[in-house]
């Protein structure tokens, strides 16, 4: 079969989803992509199962709009809650979320079977890792921690700054206390990784942190795969990303570039209004 040109959908709350669109980027060279960060709306995190629900289901339909051939929901939030109903709304359009892979990726980590989770408010209270870990492996004990101000922290660029230190110690140090700890952190948020010098200060060295980005690239790939939806390149274009953002594109350039880990230009961020769809 020949390949499919068509792009591949990602869609984020905000910025943080730009670290998956960098290990897809990284894992899938041939391919396309076009990215929209709902940033008139976030953070989903602290909002309800059914607001973030409608959220991703008109995210997603701007996606399809755009032609894409698969819709990976860079947002933990939004896949924790929208995995399932995108799933039936965009069928046949193929929907990934990055809850499983992340859950996977702590699993196949941990030693001494005991894993922490931090994450947004929403998706530690909706429990999705916690299932999604037990249904890999029943003999796990797990330990989540909402930290709704990294969001905040990372959305604003401060990555590696005092208030962004003291954070990290007010969130984890309770959970790395005590004579047998968790060996191994997920972080359960789109905006983490970027986080990880404040994060890996707090929990040591010795401690698997499990950034969710790489694995769920690797779940595209093998369901590009699968499906036999891969881009073979011949078509051009490889590599190359469209931005939207809905809300100031001058801001998602700039601090999108810090979780991206390369330039964006301003100018080919477009403008959209998920509401009228
Ligand atoms: N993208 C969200 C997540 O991964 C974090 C930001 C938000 O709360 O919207 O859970």
């Amino acid at each position: 079969m020949p390949g499919d040109p068509r792009p591949i959908g990602v869609f984020d709350s905000g910025m943080g989803g730009l670290t998956v669109l960098r290990a897809l980027l990284a894992r899938l060279p041939l391919e396309r992509f076009v990215y929209l960060g709902d940033t008139a709306r976030l953070p989903y995190g602290t909002k309800s199962a059914e607001t973030v629900q409608a959220y991703a289901l008109q995210a997603s339909r701007l996606l399809v709009s755009e032609g894409v051939k698969m819709v990976v929901i860079a947002c933990n939030t939004a896949s924790a809650v929208a995995v399932g109903p995108l799933t039936e709304a965009l069928a046949p359009v193929p929907v990934i979320g990055v809850i499983e892979p992340g859950a996977r990726a702590g699993v196949a980590a941990t030693r001494n079977n005991f894993i922490a989770v931090i994450a947004t408010e929403g998706t530690v209270k909706g429990g999705a890792y916690a299932r999604a870990i037990a249904a890999l492996r029943g003999d796990i004990r797990i330990v989540q921690q909402p930290c709704q101000v990294f969001v905040a922290l990372a959305e604003e660029g401060w990555t590696d700054t005092r208030a962004t230190h003291e954070a990290a110690d007010h969130y984890l140090r309770p959970l790395f206390r005590g004579p047998s700890p968790p060996d191994t952190l997920v972080l359960g948020c789109t905006h983490f990784p970027v986080l990880a010098s404040a994060i890996r200060a707090i929990i040591g060295s010795s401690v698997a942190l499990v950034d969710s980005a790489e694995t769920t690239a690797l779940a595209v790939a093998e369901a590009l795969e699968g499906e036999g939806l891969g881009s073979d390149g011949n078509a051009g274009g490889a590599g190359a990303t469209r931005f939207f953002a809905t809300d100031s594109p001058e801001r998602f350039a700039r601090v999108g570039e810090i979780f991206l880990g390369r330039p964006i230009d301003a100018l080919s961020v477009e403008l959209v209004d998920l509401r009228v769809l």
